[in-house]
């Protein structure tokens, strides 16, 4: 439910139900309304208040509202929070073989990574959240990073050399950029754009959903086109609450989830096309953007200087060898 609009959806759920809620969940998460994270979000709040006939109160937090990238985790421990949906690397500290998903280069097309993630490898990376607490329902797109930067365009790998570019935090993202000589920098989601305006970073890489609904690249002034990684989310929920719900109950939030998770995957192929022609038009009208999309062969070079970073990840405690040739495999 909106927490100010308590408007004509509240009401009418509550008239139809005759029910006050019951529960209230609690969605955070550190995007914009308007990316794929952010309308399923809200397409699961909707959809699970009426499953559950008001019976449980769904209150979604964008934008880094309530807690900033990883410290969500913590606060889903604690129950302050009921769901959200980080990013595979802002995991690392308690289920760091998740970074796999931020190897780059390591899937072939939206299609393989799916496989992958119904497959057992996506299996077993669940399994590894449930064993620390979380109750891991569902994985979300956003889609494939690129790269922007203040500094210079990049094309090759040795263009990113001496650039400072904003990550995650994730060991996989730094070995990536030392692997083509530039100095990696983590910082939270919320921080880029002032970090970039203030010159911070010169760089940073992220989906184009994320770029365009948080202006950086308004900030930058080459875009280049690399589908060099994934990122991807993790929906997950507090193991106390779900404890707490009846099973009726919860047989709604899984629907809702696979509803939304539907919902959600449309919605990242769509608005990460749909917000590139609006970023294309702002380049074309500002004159202060320039965009490049690689060519096969200028990709292929990209690959070749950091998917060698793979065997440093060999290890279990770190990723490991099976998860990494499993996706490899994965037909
Ligand atoms: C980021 O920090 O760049 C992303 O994880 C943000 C997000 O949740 O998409």
């Amino acid at each position: 439910m909106k927490k100010l609009v308590m408007g004509a959806v509240a009401t009418a759920v509550l008239a139809t139900s005759g029910l006050a809620a019951e529960y209230t969940l609690k969605f955070s998460h550190v995007v914009s309304p308007n990316t794929p994270k952010g309308k399923a979000a809200d397409f699961f709040e909707k959809r699970l208040e009426e499953l559950s006939g008001g019976k449980i109160d769904v209150q979604v937090y964008p934008s880094s509202q309530l807690y900033k990238d990883n410290a969500v985790l913590k606060a889903l421990t604690l129950n302050s929070v009921q769901m959200a949906a980080p990013s595979f690397s802002k995991f690392g500290k308690i289920v760091p073989q998740l970074a796999l998903f931020d190897l780059p280069f390591l899937f072939n097309d939206i299609d393989h990574l799916h496989r992958v993630q119904d497959s057992q490898v996506g299996k077993k990376l669940k399994g590894l959240v449930t064993a620390k607490g979380y109750v891991a329902l569902s994985f979300w797109d956003n889609g494939f990073k690129q790269l922007s930067s203040s500094e210079k365009p990049l094309i090759k790998p040795v263009d990113a050399q001496g650039q400072k570019f904003r990550i995650m935090s994730s060991k996989v993202l730094e070995a990536q950029f030392h692997a083509v000589g530039a100095n990696p920098q983590m910082m939270p989601f919320s921080e880029v754009y002032s970090g970039l305006q203030q010159g911070v970073i010169d760089g940073q890489e992220n989906t184009i959903s994320n770029i365009y609904t948080k202006k950086f690249h308004e900030v930058q002034k080459y875009l280049t086109i690399s589908n060099h990684g994934y990122l991807g989310y993790l929906v997950v929920v507090s193991k106390k609450f779900w404890e707490s719900l009846p099973s009726e109950l919860r047989k709604d939030v899984a629907q809702a989830m696979i509803e939304a998770t539907k919902k959600e995957r449309e919605y990242a192929q769509e608005l990460n096309d749909s917000q590139f022609d609006k970023i294309k038009e702002y380049a074309k009208t500002t004159g202060k953007l320039e965009i490049f999309e690689l060519t096969s062969e200028q990709r292929n070079a990209w690959k070749k200087a950091v998917s060698k970073i793979y065997p440093e990840f060999y290890d279990e405690d770190l990723i490991g060898k099976d998860l990494i040739e499993g996706a490899l495999s994965t037909k």
